[in-house]
């Protein structure tokens, strides 16, 4: 039985990931704003069969309450083994375009605060030589686009600390998972046209789990993104800077 922390717990693509570990027998801690949707799921995932299900409600941008979010997780559940954070919001780019502070808002929510997560948390598990830190970042912070640099930006803030938080608490036991997903139909994605490219919330889910049981180090899901992105990064810029993607 492992104790996992799940942070951003109504995402479309963690509450697929949520059924496959109550399916296992975990306990789980859900963190997440909206209050009924905690309820619903929570008992969902208890008659799926976790072993214990607890809830919290905050907004995760409220980066001084997070010491008392980990820390209540932590009396709740005795310990932590993995914690998986999840949330996020698909920046508007043209509104980030005419406005500063809603750049800023933008970044805060889907970079900084998810940085004061990883602070608090890593401090923890290093501490205790032990554990599994997984992020969701995106393929968008690999190169950014037009289209969504903002969005983008934040992605690429969060897969570059984890990627030195993984080299620093590797000598401490503590793995840390970067996971980036391609084109994934969730409410967050419900306003674009789906075609080809787009995967499942479950079909993302089961490769997060594996990701997540294996401590790999930083996953694209599907995996056929992680070519796609290459392409597109060693695009010299004369090309790329032309392109409508
Ligand atoms: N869908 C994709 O194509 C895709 C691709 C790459 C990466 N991702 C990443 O995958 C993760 C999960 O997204 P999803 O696709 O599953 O979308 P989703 O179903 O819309 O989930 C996003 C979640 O983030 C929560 N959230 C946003 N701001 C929050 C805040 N300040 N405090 C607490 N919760 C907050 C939302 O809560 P409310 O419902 O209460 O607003 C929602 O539960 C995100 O990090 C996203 O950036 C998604």
């Amino acid at each position: 039985m492992t104790r996992i922390l799940v942070i951003g717990a109504t995402s479309a693509i963690v509450e697929q990931c949520l059924r496959i570990w109550a399916n296992r027998g975990d306990t789980l801690y859900l963190v997440a704003r909206n209050e009924e949707r905690l309820t619903t799921i929570s008992a969902d995932l208890e008659v799926r069969g976790a072993a214990n299900v607890h809830s919290y409600c905050m907004d995760l941008n409220d980066i001084y309450a997070h010491t008392d979010m980990f820390d209540a997780a932590e009396v709740a559940m005795g310990s932590i083994d993995t914690v998986l954070i999840a949330y996020g919001t698909l920046s508007n780019q043209a509104a980030c375009e005419r406005s500063v502070e809603e750049t800023i808002a933008e970044l805060s929510t889907n970079a900084l605060s998810t940085i004061s997560l990883l602070t608090h948390i890593a401090n923890r598990f290093e501490a205790r030589r032990a554990g599994t830190i997984a992020v969701i970042s995106s393929v968008a912070g690999d190169k950014g686009r037009a289209s969504n640099y903002v969005y983008g930006s934040a992605k690429a803030l969060v897969t570059a600390f984890t990627s030195g938080l993984r080299q620093r608490l590797h000598k401490f036991n503590v793995a840390v998972v970067t996971i980036k997903p391609g084109f994934v139909d969730t409410p967050m994605t419900a306003p674009f046209k789906k075609g080809l490219l787009w995967a499942k919330p479950s079909n993302v889910a089961e490769k997060i789990v594996r990701a997540i049981d294996l401590r790999k180090d930083e996953v694209y899901v599907p995996a056929f993104w992680w070519v796609a992105m290459l392409v597109i990064k060693v695009m010299p810029n004369k090309i790329f800077k032309k392109t409508i993607f």
